[in-house]
């Protein structure tokens, strides 16, 4: 197979993946397009990219010889940059979360079902060494039937959320990396959700700087999940956490970072009386060096695999635009049910 082309969208997160891009047999990196000019001319250097291959305009980019593009933009972009991508049968990698509203998530549902290319949501959290490892746990039963799931998502990027695109980003609009693994590991989806958190310490009072936002869904399956997002408390460092109970045992990682002890009971395997404490962390040590190049363990690394198998055999990426919906959709609307005082609302899954 010749190389896949790849274009780079956005000067940074798009940027990270094309660090694990440029390392793979698979693929070259072949053009950037970035609005700010002086980012592209840095990164355009770093890539060893000719000033031909760089691009401000996107509809440029996809003119270009490109397979694939590598999205790294600010949500609200995201519905109009992967339509065009599909309709001019680019590949499409997009960086969470899928859109910033469930209108904009239909319109990338509609998109995909058309096109012929693929479509993954580079939800990086779930190809940690360790959700890959829980995944294998509690597929092979380990935990029985799981009934309850948290996640706990703290980083604060006050500097962000102040002027840029983030204002307007509600905490759990930005579910996916908490809810996201705790969804793939139950393969189950969100029919209900509700959620508390409106108050504003900070100003300017945009849903960005909510405080916290703790939500609480419904599953098809008939579990329960927690989620608590902020991006603007002071917990340091960040909060990254979770948790999953099932009638055979438990799982749960520490409380520090992605690189942590947690704990886990395995009924018939540990002895009850003992704690068993597990290694939780993003990275395999035996991947290659340039497996960490992504900038969350060897996630990155192992999320581009998935994408280029899905591309090379013809096959349904693991995040394919249903899960990407099912790791979105449920964030905005438990968002719109604290706006409403914390009622219960249905979450439509618009991938149906
Ligand atoms: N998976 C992760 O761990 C992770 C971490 C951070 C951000 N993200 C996601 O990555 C995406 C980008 O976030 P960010 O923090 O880099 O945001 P950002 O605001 O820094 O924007 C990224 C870049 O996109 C550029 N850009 C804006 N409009 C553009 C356009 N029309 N064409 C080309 N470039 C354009 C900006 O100039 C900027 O350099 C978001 O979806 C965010 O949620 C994911």
């Amino acid at each position: 197979m010749e190389k896949l082309k790849i274009g780079m969208v956005g000067g940074s997160r798009a940027t990270s993946y094309g660090s694990v891009f440029s390392n793979n047999p698979k693929t070259e990196v072949v053009a950037l397009c970035e609005v700010d000019e002086e980012k592209l001319a840095e990164n355009g250097k770093s890539f060893e990219l000719p000033d031909s291959a760089l691009y401000t305009s996107y509809e440029d980019l996809l003119n270009a010889d490109i397979d694939v593009v590598v999205l790294g933009t600010p949500i609200p972009l995201h519905a109009d940059q992967v339509v065009k991508a599909l309709e001019a049968k680019k590949h499409v990698l997009s960086e969470v979360t899928a859109a910033d509203t469930v209108e904009n998530c239909s319109k990338i549902v509609d998109a995909v079902r058309k096109a012929k290319t693929k479509y993954m949501l580079a939800e990086n959290c779930v190809f940690m060494d360790f959700s890959l490892q829980w995944k294998k746990w509690i597929d092979a039963g380990r935990i029985g039937t799981p009934f309850y799931a948290e996640a706990d998502y703290v980083h604060e990027i006050r500097h962000l959320v102040e002027d840029k695109w983030r204002a307007n980003r509600a905490p759990m609009h930005y579910c996916s990396h908490s809810l996201g693994p705790l969804l793939y590991w139950m393969d189950d989806y969100v029919v209900r959700a509700t959620a508390s958190g409106k108050h504003h310490s900070l100003t300017p009072e945009t849903d960005g700087n909510i405080d916290v936002q703790v939500a609480l869904f419904e599953t098809a399956k008939g579990a329960t999940i927690k989620v608590l997002r902020s991006s603007v408390a002071l917990r340091e460092p960040g909060l990254c956490t979770y948790s999953i109970m099932g009638d055979k045992g438990f799982l749960e990682s520490g409380r520090h970072g992605y690189d942590n002890i947690g704990l886990r009971y395995f009924d018939g395997l540990d002895d009850k009386k003992q704690e068993t404490r597990i290694a939780v962390s993003a990275s395999d040590i035996e991947a290659p060096p340039e497996a960490r190049l992504g900038g969350h363990g060897t996630s990155e690394y192992y999320l581009a695999q998935d994408f280029l198998n899905a591309i090379e055999f013809d096959l349904t990426p693991t995040l394919d635009v249903v899960r990407a919906m099912d790791m979105t959709v449920p964030g905005l609307i438990a968002h719109e049910a604290a706006m409403k005082g914390g009622v219960w609302m249905d979450v439509p899954r618009i991938t149906d």
